[in-house]
């Protein structure tokens, strides 16, 4: 028997200020609106992860693709992830700076490739030869983000001179506050179940401001920004990479969910961990094979979105 399919996705977890919280809404339920066209036609998962990811990708209002925070050299390094739940197969790029979009890439990885990781030059080579184009990594950034940096750098450079007096100079450069649960990180991400009953997972992010170039963080690598297994659950994360790399936290959280869990209660317990363990900071959506979903943050605000048959919603804030 055909299952209902279920779409999940989010835009980011920080203190989404007011003004772009607009943007942020019409951003997700854009995305929402592109995957669910694949799965009510009975389209894959991996399909309408896929999609879904491409129109936040496209919409300067995330950090992914076009409009993504600039890393310390002012150039767009992007990074992504895909999983299909029913056969584990992935694919993975980072440090990308020649993608509109990486997850497209990460795609043809999954399904041309028996490689599941390219990165740099190699990955925009495989991406080309298999007949995406690439772009010039000035077509990726935006005014808003070459200003973002700018204020950035002269403000932790004002810090570093300040703390010159106390021998710690030149620290702040390099290690941006990713304790702080206020500062911007609209990584995107999709999980989504099929009428076949299978489910994926994709997360696309341009990563942390003022990143060291070839900095990678958690989104693009198996298990921590990005799972998916059809024995667990499919999980995508948003928030600052560092902590969440150190507990694979999406892979964490589909354990829970083998384990007997309801998403919506691994989803609460990963964002506990997360700010327990290691004092990070973020948000994560969760969902399993019988449709059950968990959409939860540790920061003031995550933009998310849902659909199934029976009902669509859309928020900045998700009660537990
Ligand atoms: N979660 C995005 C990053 O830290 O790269």
């Amino acid at each position: 028997m055909p299952t209902d399919p279920v779409l999940v996705v989010h835009g980011g977890a920080w203190a989404i200020p007011d003004d772009v919280v607009d943007a942020h809404i019409r951003g997700v339920t854009n995305a929402l609106a592109a995957g669910w066209r694949v799965l009510e036609r009975g389209g894959s998962s991996l399909d309408a992860v896929e999609e879904a990811v491409v129109i936040m990708e496209d919409d300067e209002t995330f950090d992914a693709g076009r409009g993504s925070f600039l890393n310390r050299d002012g150039k767009v390094q992007l990074d992504a992830l895909i999983m299909d739940g029913a056969t584990l197969r992935a694919g993975g790029v980072g440090c990308v700076e020649h993608l509109r979009n990486p997850v497209r890439a990460a795609r043809k990885i999954l399904s041309e490739s028996p490689h599941v990781y390219f990165v740099g030059e190699g990955a925009e080579k495989f991406a080309a030869e298999h007949g995406i184009p690439l772009c010039k990594n000035e077509d990726l950034v935006i005014p808003r983000e070459v200003e973002r940096l700018r204020q950035y750098q002269s403000e932790a450079a004002q810090r570093d001179l300040s703390q010159s007096d106390s021998g710690q100079v030149g620290k702040e450069l390099f290690a941006p506050a990713a304790d702080d649960p206020t500062i911007s990180l609209d990584t995107v991400g999709a999980v989504a179940l099929d009428r076949d009953g299978n489910i994926a997972a994709a997360t696309s992010t341009g990563g942390t401001l003022n990143k060291a170039p070839g900095r990678l963080g958690d989104s693009s690598l198996i298990g921590c920004g990005c799972y998916a297994d059809n024995e667990s659950a499919a999980a995508s994360t948003t928030g600052w990479g560092e902590p969440i790399m150190k507990l694979v936290l999406a892979k964490w959280t589909a354990d829970r969910i083998a384990a007997g869990n309801l998403p919506e209660w691994a989803a609460q317990e990963a964002m506990s961990y997360l700010k327990q363990r290691v004092n990070g900071h973020g948000g994560i959506i969760v969902l399993n094979r019988e449709g059950h979903i968990g959409i939860a943050h540790n920061t003031p605000r995550m933009a998310w979105a849902y659909r199934t048959f029976k009902k669509q919603d859309a928020g900045i804030v998700r009660e537990s």
